[in-house]
């Protein structure tokens, strides 16, 4: 199965020059560079997507959205749809990010809502799955993601479902320091395997990506998304630094 490594960029590049030089570097560091059996996803803000997805090259890189609304179109101010992300360019989605979930009451329900409306624009979902430090203590890990993938997930249809990347992101280790063992993310990289076994069948969990994002780095790549067997990473910080990206690209592409 090919690798998937999405940046993350979150609300960065503030300016034009910001953007382009982010853009060039990215392009100039990944001349050379053994990445074949990866896709990297870069996710600008909304802002930044027109430009990105107009300097794609030789599939050097895709383009994906950090959110939309659920709705197409309409009285929505302030807002974007998932047919206007399609239609600049992108491809990817990033739905249910920790950091939305906290700070914008992304509930289950409006994941669940903003998947739908993604697929049916013909964007790959990549649905964030994840415990807080909280729910790990009072050993809740298993019962938060299965919920959270029951509920976010719970309108597509089989047929559809394998368009759905998942990426498990232990809240606790979004924008920290922590990080969880490799056996931990194995843990749960099984228990969602398994969900999708026991909802969609064995076939369908075998084709499921899911991958691992929350400080992953290129000194962590191995043990965060390698040995626990990953299908690639979901990256915020690193991201940021285009040579950190392809290093950790690079690892993931040559782990085989
Ligand atoms: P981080 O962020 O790599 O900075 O921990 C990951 C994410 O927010 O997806």
């Amino acid at each position: 199965m090919q690798k998937l490594i999405v940046g993350n960029l979150k609300m960065n590049l503030l300016t034009i020059a910001e953007r382009d030089r982010y853009l060039e570097s990215f392009k100039k560091e990944l001349q050379g560079k053994n990445v074949s059996d990866c896709e990297i996803v870069l996710c600008p803000p909304a802002i930044h997507l027109e430009s990105f997805a107009g300097k794609i090259e030789k599939n050097d890189f895709s383009v994906g959205a950090q959110n939309i609304f659920w709705e197409d179109r309409g009285s929505f101010t302030g807002e974007i749809s998932a047919p206007m992300v399609k239609n600049i360019g992108a491809e990817y989605l990033i739905v249910g990010h920790s950091e939305r979930r906290k700070n914008f009451n992304e509930t289950n329900e409006v994941v669940k809502a903003k998947i739908n409306s993604a697929l049916n624009a013909g964007l790959f979902p990549i649905c964030c799955v994840g415990e807080t430090l909280q729910d790990r203590q009072a050993g809740k890990t298993t019962d938060v993601i299965i919920s959270q993938i029951h509920e976010g997930l719970a309108d597509v249809p089989v047929s559809r479902i394998t368009s759905v990347v998942i990426a498990y992101e232990p809240v606790w280790a979004v924008g920290s320091d922590s990080v969880p063992t490799s056996d931990e993310i194995m843990e749960v990289r099984i228990l969602i395997k398994k969900i999708f076994a026991d909802t969609f069948g064995q076939a369908v969990a075998e084709k499921m990506k899911i991958l691992y994002g929350g400080s992953v780095k290129a000194t962590t790549a191995k043990q965060l998304c390698i040995d626990p067997g990953m299908d690639g990473a979901l990256v915020g910080r690193e991201s940021l630094i285009p040579m950190e990206l392809i290093k950790i690209a690079e690892i993931i592409n040559n782990s085989k």
